[in-house]
């Protein structure tokens, strides 16, 4: 199954690295469709105005409804889930991303300036799946980092684009993996600047190795993110 993605922007070549990579590979094999949008092609004016000033005054710009209206208008279909990333959003993390994998059609939104008019998600909420998500607890320029990375975090997850789907398993954040951060990982020579492999990795016992990196990542787990830990544990 394809994924349409559909990004509007004011700054379109912020997109030009998805042709890179797995993204990139994913696109020219048709497992990924994208369209990335200027949201200036939807106004009027002689000056392509995309912001304003707030109501009831404050700092900075706000983006005006009106262009959105008309990119909605040209870009949702009947399936469509509109992505809105904004520090006031729900947090992405894996879960997030797989469901989206999920997804046959993304529609971005990536706001600048103070964020965009709160009708255009009120609107949109009437009328398609709406998912309002923050990268985490800072404030970015605008919505287009964002939406690179969820992008990547999205598509790698899609069949077909990982060549080992293996790996997908073994990661952090991993659901089979119950959410734990992943263990250390070591490869050739065996010692390196006076620093070893450790030793259970050469033993060739399957059972072992796995028991010694689920330790691994429970104590990686407990001293960097103890909010991950399942209760039972
Ligand atoms: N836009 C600005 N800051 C953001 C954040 N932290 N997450 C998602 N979108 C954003």
């Amino acid at each position: 199954m394809t994924l349409r993605l559909d990004v509007v922007t004011i700054f379109p070549d912020y997109f030009a690295p998805l042709s890179l990579s797995l993204v990139g590979k994913a696109i020219e094999s048709g497992l990924v469709e994208l369209g990335v949008h200027d949201l200036r092609q939807w106004t009027h004016d002689r000056h392509r105005t995309v912001d304003d000033t707030p109501y009831g005054g404050g700092a900075g710009m706000v983006m005006k409804p009106e262009p959105w209206g008309e990119a909605l208008d040209a870009l949702v279909g009947p399936d469509t889930t509109l992505v809105v990333p904004t520090p006031s959003g729900r947090p992405f993390d894996q879960a997030t991303a797989y469901e989206l994998a999920d997804e046959s059609h993304l529609v971005c939104a990536c706001g600048r300036y103070e964020g965009i008019d709160a009708r255009v998600v009120a609107y949109a909420r009437e009328r398609m799946r709406v998912r309002e998500v923050s990268l985490g607890d800072y404030v970015l320029n605008g919505g287009e980092v964002a939406v690179l990375v969820m992008t990547e975090a999205i598509v790698r997850l899609l069949p077909g684009v990982v060549g080992n789907p293996e790996s997908l398993r073994e990661e952090s954040h991993a659901p089979e993996h119950e959410g734990l951060l992943e263990y250390p990982v070591f490869t050739k020579p065996p010692r390196w600047r006076g620093l070893d492999v450790p030793e259970i990795l050469f033993s060739g016992h399957h059972a072992r190795i796995a028991q010694w990196r689920r330790e691994q990542s429970l104590e990686l787990t407990r001293q960097r993110r103890p909010d991950l830990l399942p209760d039972a544990d």
